[in-house]
């Protein structure tokens, strides 16, 4: 099999998705998709768009602005019509499994490169825009069980994770986010995208918008739930409604070699798991456990782990479930802030992750040899993928 290697990773900041407030609300959402494609060609200006074999891209809600997000950002960026776009559904995993399916098809000779994506504007297409649930579906399981923020509480129920643990998570996500940002760390990842303030003044885009500089326990202990009366999931304990989009430029090694191009990270392996929809968010325990039997490594050969934070509840449980750690500030978990901080644009949060990742042990987990990417998604479908540390 040849080996798959990342050349570049670039997102856009993750803004909020709200009508008025979000820094992205005027631009849409495949114009997000068009400016992180357009950086890796400028980055990277011995790869020009016709080299490319195909683009896939992660989209939970393929409906209204986002049907056919892939094919449709390909065409409005004036890229070459024969380069083929597959839009990839996996719910919030859309993104890692866009990324699979472009490793694979370069590890089993297919082509040699490949972008893989990911994109949401949970504004512009809103969580349950446009669903019709299947009624044997609600057969099986009961309606109100099914949305994110029920399975949440549910996961803290039935996990046993303590709403201070998770306050304590979410005030350390977002401190070390504001540190990363502080420190320049994603300026490497970041294309500064025109959007607007709150008040309409444009500005480029190149910061998070979520992050809160100010956040604090007391007054995380004031909030309510919003999903469950005396509920513990609180709106600082999931993640919040975003705007964003990430992608990678995949190569095989020969390729990059002939090419002359850098690189420091190889794909290992990608494990998909499916869990009990009530409860999706424990998903990568199982994702993650598959993960590391197949290719005989344990907890401890991880270095670095970036799980997306959906929510507190759920990236507590999978954390101690693994036996990673028991609480943040974690050594080697979301290293600078997860999606409690940063957002979570559903499906380009997998793209986001691994982008991230790519950055983390490019600059400070140099020494780290593997690193693994996880997230869990609606209706109980999880995916984790494995990347290790390559010479050049
Ligand atoms: C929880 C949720 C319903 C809250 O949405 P919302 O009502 O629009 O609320 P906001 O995110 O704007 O936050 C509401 C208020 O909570 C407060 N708040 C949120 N996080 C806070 C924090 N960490 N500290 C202090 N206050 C906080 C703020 O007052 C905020 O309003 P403001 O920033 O405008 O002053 C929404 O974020 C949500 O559904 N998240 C989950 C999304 C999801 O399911 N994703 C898929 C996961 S698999």
């Amino acid at each position: 099999m040849k080996e798959c290697v990342i050349i570049d990773g670039v997102r856009s900041a993750n803004a909020r998705a709200h009508k008025d407030k979000g820094w992205f609300r005027n631009v849409r959402p495949e114009d997000l998709l068009v400016k992180v494609y357009e950086a890796l060609f400028e980055r990277n200006p011995k790869v020009k768009p016709e080299d490319v074999d195909s683009v896939f891209c992660g989209t939970a809600n393929q409906a209204g602005m986002q049907n056919d997000i892939a094919r449709i950002a390909w065409l409005v960026g004036g890229f070459p019509e024969s380069v083929a776009a597959n839009g990839v559904g996996q719910q919030c995993c859309s993104g890692m499994a866009a990324t699979e399916h472009a490793a694979r098809a370069i590890m089993c000779g297919e082509g040699d490169i490949y972008i893989a994506s990911g994109v949401e504007d949970m504004q512009k297409v809103p969580m349950m825009f446009a669903i019709d649930i299947s009624p044997k579906l609600l057969d099986r399981y009961k309606f109100e069980d099914i949305p994110m923020g029920a399975t949440a509480e549910k996961v803290a129920e039935l996990w046993k994770v303590d709403r201070v643990d998770m306050e304590n998570m979410a005030y350390w996500s977002n401190k070390k986010a504001a540190a990363a940002r502080d420190a320049g760390k994603f300026a490497q990842e970041i294309i500064p995208i025109e959007g607007e303030q709150e008040d309409g003044t444009k500005f480029m885009v190149d910061r998070d918008q979520w992050i809160r500089d100010n956040i604090s326990m007391e007054q995380m202990a004031t909030m309510k739930s919003p999903f469950k009366e005396n509920g513990v999931v609180t709106a600082a304990l999931s993640s919040p409604l975003t705007a964003g989009a990430a992608a990678v430029l995949l190569m095989s090694r020969d390729k990059a070699d002939e090419l002359g191009l850098n690189y420091h990270l190889k794909y290992v392996h990608g494990a998909m798991a499916g869990c009990d929809p009530t409860v999706m968010g424990i998903g990568p325990i199982a994702a993650a456990r598959k993960l590391l039997d197949r290719t005989g490594l344990t907890v401890k050969d991880i270095g670095v782990w970036e799980l997306n934070e959906a929510f507190g509840s759920q990236s507590l449980a999978v954390i101690r479930d693994l036996g990673i750690a028991e609480n943040a500030p974690f050594d080697n978990v979301n290293v600078w802030g997860g999606a409690l901080a940063l957002g979570h644009p559903l499906g380009e949060s997998g793209l986001r992750i691994i982008v991230t990742l790519n950055d983390i042990m490019k600059t400070d987990f140099t020494d780290a040899k593997y690193g693994v990417a996880m997230l869990c998604g609606g209706f109980g479908n999880a995916n984790a993928s494995l990347w290790q540390k390559v010479e050049k």
